[in-house]
Order: structure tokens, then sequence, then C-alpha cells
């Protein structure tokens, strides 16, 4: 989509149709109070009124009252515009900046909202005889000044909407072959990325037991992305993500019943490698190492079995107890492979837990780590995306469930206690001290169910992590 910044009247824009907020306790302002049907208009939030003024269609929208007015009501506000928009088929929307404390953030949140709601996955249906009209431009009426925020808000939203159509592309379309492929498409966009690919030759030489151990239940073969970006800033950030294109369980099979939902357990590296594309789109002063471990989870007469032990990639020993706990062994060798490539600080992004749904539904993503300062850096990066993360502590008596019996660890907790942080314990054992953050998006990554990510693929991450890039870049 089209966005731009201009400081110019409604009437000027020349938009199928122009939105205006309206506060509960406030005025529109001064042109649009003079269409018809204005004075009739509510600012009760996500009410939407019609208004015309001469030939040009407006849309009221109520913003609620002006105290809670805040980036997350206008990206629902936006959504709401964005599906009336759809309905009357304007290819072209103006949008009124409404007062607020932020016009910056005001106006970013207007073109997030507007882009995600405008996202559709329609790659498998057959064509539509008459081709759907969509909005193709955005114009904010306000200071140009604001050009800069409402382009990366742009860059930002689209990245999120390529890892939707990663995250919804079914596992037989998205193989851990394909995952790469992406990366590498990414990595040709830019002289500032590279990326490496490994397969299964380089990954038995190189021994990282927990992919390959994973992906032997299934003939799709494992790959290991690395993908850099250098901004030249360093102390260089780490971003890991899991990427199982689709987790049946193993022999610790999983019920049938929305099985068909795990094609989303590759949903952090959608994240990862979208995050990656954005950020070096936005030229943004940070190095990155992005190490994406991406397989199949597959039961089959070569699959892990039950108390099999495996040897991770540092060396560190680990009964397989359930191998639907599989997000872990293959995060574990990625882990200890991005701090030995040298980064700095790293996060790790994964549909780890069904407990985490269970803690904090769709709203939270679980944050676990070992280091305040990233865990704060995250919480505030959540909190102006609105991609929100709530922090769970760790502690040595959770390390206590995951030792194993005859090997190191076990890859599952003992009495199914504190699911999400045992899990996370585990792989605190990989990174060797460096500051770390774990992000568990196994309740936000799908089926949010907000005005502007729909009930499917939410592309939950790749704004979160390109706004915590910005915040430790600046
Ligand atoms: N991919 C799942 C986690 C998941 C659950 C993602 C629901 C999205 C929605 C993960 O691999 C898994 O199966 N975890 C197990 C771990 C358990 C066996 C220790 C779980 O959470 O049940
Ligand atoms: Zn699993
Ligand atoms: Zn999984």
């Amino acid at each position: 989509m089209k966005v731009e910044a201009r400081d110019i009247r409604h009437t000027e824009a020349a938009a199928d149709l122009v939105a205006v907020g309206l506060s509960e306790d406030g005025a529109l302002p001064e042109g649009p109070a003079a269409a018809i049907g204005a004075d009739a208009a509510v600012g009760g939030f996500k009410k939407l009124s019609p208004a015309f003024d001469d030939e040009q269609r407006l849309v009221i929208v109520g913003l609620g009252k002006r105290e809670d007015l805040d980036a997350e009501r206008l990206r629902v506000a936006a959504a709401l515009v964005a599906k009336e928009a759809a309905k009357l088929k304007a290819r072209s929307l103006a949008w009124v900046l409404p007062e607020s404390d932020d016009d910056a953030a005001a106006a970013a949140a207007i073109v997030t909202g507007t882009i995600l709601a405008s996202y559709r996955f329609d790659r498998f249906k057959k064509a539509p005889e008459e081709p759907p009209v969509a909005l193709q431009a955005l114009t904010l009426l306000g200071p140009e000044l604001l050009a800069g925020e409402v382009e990366a808000a742009r860059v930002c939203a689209e990245a999120a909407n390529r890892a939707r159509d990663l995250q919804s592309t079914p596992a037989n379309s998205m193989r851990p072959e394909d995952l790469a492929a992406r990366a590498e498409a990414i990595a040709a966009g830019s002289d500032a990325l590279s990326v490496e690919v490994f397969g299964p030759a380089e990954l038995t030489a190189k021994r990282m037991g927990g992919l390959l151990a994973v992906s032997q239940g299934g003939p799709a073969e494992p790959r290991l992305i690395v993908l850099r970006y250098s901004g030249g800033a360093g102390p260089t950030l780490g971003l890991v993500g899991k990427g199982v294109t689709f987790d049946t369980g193993g022999i610790s099979l999983k019920p049938g019943a929305g099985m068909h939902e795990m094609k989303y357990d590759m949903s952090g590296a959608a994240a990862v490698l979208e995050a990656v594309a954005a950020i070096a789109e936005l030229g943004l002063a940070i190095d990155l190492l992005a190490v994406v471990p991406s397989t199949e989870n597959m039961p089959s007469g070569s699959a892990i079995k039950p108390g099999d032990v495996i040897t991770q990639y540092n060396g560190t020993t680990v009964e397989v107890n359930n191998t639907d706990a599989e997000g872990r062994l293959i995060l574990a060798d990625a882990l200890a492979y991005a701090v030995e490539l040298g980064a700095d600080r790293v996060v790790d992004i994964a549909t780890l837990t069904g407990a985490v749904v269970i803690a904090l539904g769709s709203t939270y993503a679980a944050v676990v780590a070992n280091d305040d300062q990233l865990a704060a850096d995250l919480a505030a990066a959540g909190a102006r995306s609105g991609e929100l993360t709530w922090r769970l502590p760790l502690h040595a008596e959770y390390k206590e469930l995951m030792k194993g019996t005859v090997a190191d660890l076990s890859n599952l907790g003992k009495q199914r206690k504190a699911g999400t942080i045992t899990a996370a314990s585990f792989l605190e054992e990989f990174v060797d001290h460096t500051p770390w953050a774990h992000v568990d998006i196994a309740g936000t990554a799908w089926d949010v169910g907000r005005e502007y990510t729909g009930k499917d693929a939410s592309g939950f991450g790749v704004r979160l992590l390109v706004e915590l890039a910005r915040e430790l870049s600046g």
C-alpha cells in the first residue's frame, strides 16, 4: 500500500473515502464538521457514522473518551475504517490525523491498523471473475514531517503481513526448504544482508543433534538458516526463531482435533525472517545475527522415541521423554550456535508451549529472561507496538524439574508444573550466560481476534522485534 503524510484539507485529498476521528467528549475538526450528516455522528469507541461533503464520502469513527485515546485504540479504529473502505470498494483513503499527545505514534498506529486489517490470504483460492477492489493508497492528513514515521510503520506492517503469509501457508507448501528460500530472497534484497543455509550433511558434520533428532521422523530435510544484517553498529543482537513447519507431536502424537493448526509452529521463524527484512529495509544501525532451525516433527519407524538420548550442539545430553517437546531441542542447538558465532545478546521467539495459551491467552506473549534490561526493553517495545509481553520468572527449582535421569537434561518437566517456565529454563542451559530473553508466542501467533489481526495468523513478533531493534539502535 502506498502511504504518505500531507498537510492538506480533506477536500483536497481526492480520496474515495475520508476518515475522521471523533471523541465522545470532543468535537469534529472544522472542515468535516460542516459535512452533511456530521452533526448526527457519535464519538463512542468503535461507532461508525457516514457523512458527505459535496461529492466526498466521509466516515466518522468514534474514538471514545479523549483521556482513553492511545495507539491501540487508533489501530482498532483504523481497522474498522479499513473494513468500511473495503465494503465501499474504495481504492484510496485519507485519514484526518486526530489530536493526541503524540502525533508520530498516532500516525504510525493508523498506518499499522489500516495495513494489517486489509490483509487477506487467498493464494489457494480460485481467482474471482472480477478482480477484487483493494485499498491501494492511504494519505495521513497531518504534518509532513511525519513522513518518516509513517513510512516506518508501513514497512513494519507489510513485513508482518508477509509473516502472516508464511504462517498461513499449509505445511505441504511450507517445508524447511521453503523457509530457507524465503531467507535467500530476503538476503538478495540488500547488500547489508547475507545468508547461509545448512542441510543434513552440514548439520551432521556440525553435530546439531537436536535439529537432526527432530527431523529424523520425516522425509523433509531440515535446514539451519543463518541470516546476517550488518547495519554498522554493534553489539550484535542474535535472533532465533522456531521453524517447525508441521508439528504432529511425533511418536508422542498430538490429538487429531486442531492438529491442522500446527502448520503455524514456524511462526517464530516467520517473525524473525520478516523482522530482519524490515530492519534492513529501514536501514537501522544495528548488527543482527538471525538463526532459524527448521524441520517437520513427524512420527515414523525412524522417528525419535520417548526415552532416546541425544547430544545437543553444545555437548549437553538430553533424554527425549516426550517427542512433542521438540521446539526446545531445535532451539537449544540454534541458541548455542548463535552464541558461538558472537551474538552479544539473544532473543528467541517460538510457539513453544500450550501452557502459555492457558496462562496468558492471546493477549500477552510470555517473556522469560536471564537479563532485566533485555526483558524491560521487550516490555517497552511491546507497549509501543501493541504486541504485548509479560515476564515470567526463572528459579533454581524450575531448573531442577528439567534434570534428566540418565542424561544431563530431560526435555519434559516433571509433574507438568509451570510448563512455559520449565521450557525456558531448558533453553537457558544453552546460552552460556549471554544476556537472553525467550518469547513464547504459542498464544499470540494465531487467533488474536483484535479488529486489525482477525482470527487467524497474526504476524506476532515482527513489529515487536523491529521496535526492539529501533530501541537498541537508538
Ligand atoms: N508446538 C507446540 C506448542 C503449541 C501449542 C503451539 C499450542 C501452539 C499452540 C509444542 O511443540 C508442544 O507440543 N509443546 C508441548 C510440550 C509438552 C509436551 C512438554 C505442550 O505444550 O503441550
Ligand atoms: Zn510439539
Ligand atoms: Zn512445536
